[in-house]
């Protein structure tokens, strides 16, 4: 049995970059949920399935099949054994993936994959219903947040850096959107568990929300 750090949040509060990092200093391995939802995601996009359509979506997601891989440390999706981690980082893959992932079938058709992880391995997971849902027993939780405005500016700043042109408000409205279906679906929907620490990043940098995770890991684990 691994030790268990699950780190949920909202789109854009800073989640795989902190996760990772952390992840690193502990020696443990970074598992991204988000983009396992994506790859699937990828998968209905490439079927042409209509994202509004949820008996489509569970007909067709479990052709999706996705394993993971770690090449110098750095986690790998296959999807039916394709290296897909290029392609997942899309608007478009996002969009699909925040609809299907309200899809019963494509969480249960992902949950194993990530038990299994946890089982395994010392992992650092984050995603949005690991400590709830997932990993309930996890010996650390984050919920890890932001102000939607927040986590809009480093979205807005993160494109325009790789020369790729956004409006900061339409970003911002996206965001409210999906924090909106994560938060509100009936299946696992976003929410800090009981027993998670809430970490708001708003005000912080990367450096002191790392050290801040550690600090609780130390507390919790080593003490
Ligand atoms: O974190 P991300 O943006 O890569 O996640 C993509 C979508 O997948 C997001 O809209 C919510 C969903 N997701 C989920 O429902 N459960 C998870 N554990 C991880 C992501």
């Amino acid at each position: 049995m691994g030790c268990n750090i699950a780190i949920d949040g909202p789109a854009g509060a800073g989640k795989s970059t902190i996760a990772r990092r952390v992840a690193k200093e502990l020696s443990f391995i970074y598992v991204d949920t988000g983009a396992m939802y994506r790859a699937v995601a990828l998968y209905l996009l490439k079927k042409n399935v209509n994202g509004e359509d949820a008996a489509e979506i569970s007909e067709n997601c479990t052709g999706a099949r996705v394993s993971i891989e770690y090449r110098d440390g750095e986690q790998i999706v296959m999807l039916n054994g394709e290296n897909v981690n290029p392609s997942l980082r899309t608007e478009e893959v996002g969009n699909m993936a925040s609809r299907s992932s309200a899809n019963p079938k494509v969480r249960e058709h992902l949950l194993l994959l990530q038990r299994n992880l946890a089982s395994e391995n010392d992992v650092v997971m984050d995603g949005r219903d690991i400590g709830t849902t997932i990993l309930p027993d996890a010996e650390v939780k984050i919920y890890l947040t932001a102000s939607a405005k927040t986590r809009a500016k480093r979205r807005y700043l993160e494109l325009t850096e790789k020369g790729i042109a956004c409006d900061l408000d339409e970003i911002e409205q996206d965001i409210i959107q999906r924090d909106e279906r994560d938060m509100n679906r009936e299946i696992s929907p976003l929410r800090q568990a009981e027993d998670a620490v809430l970490v708001d990043s708003s005000e912080m940098t990367i450096d002191e929300v790392v050290e801040e995770i550690l600090r609780i890991y130390r507390e919790k684990v080593e003490a």
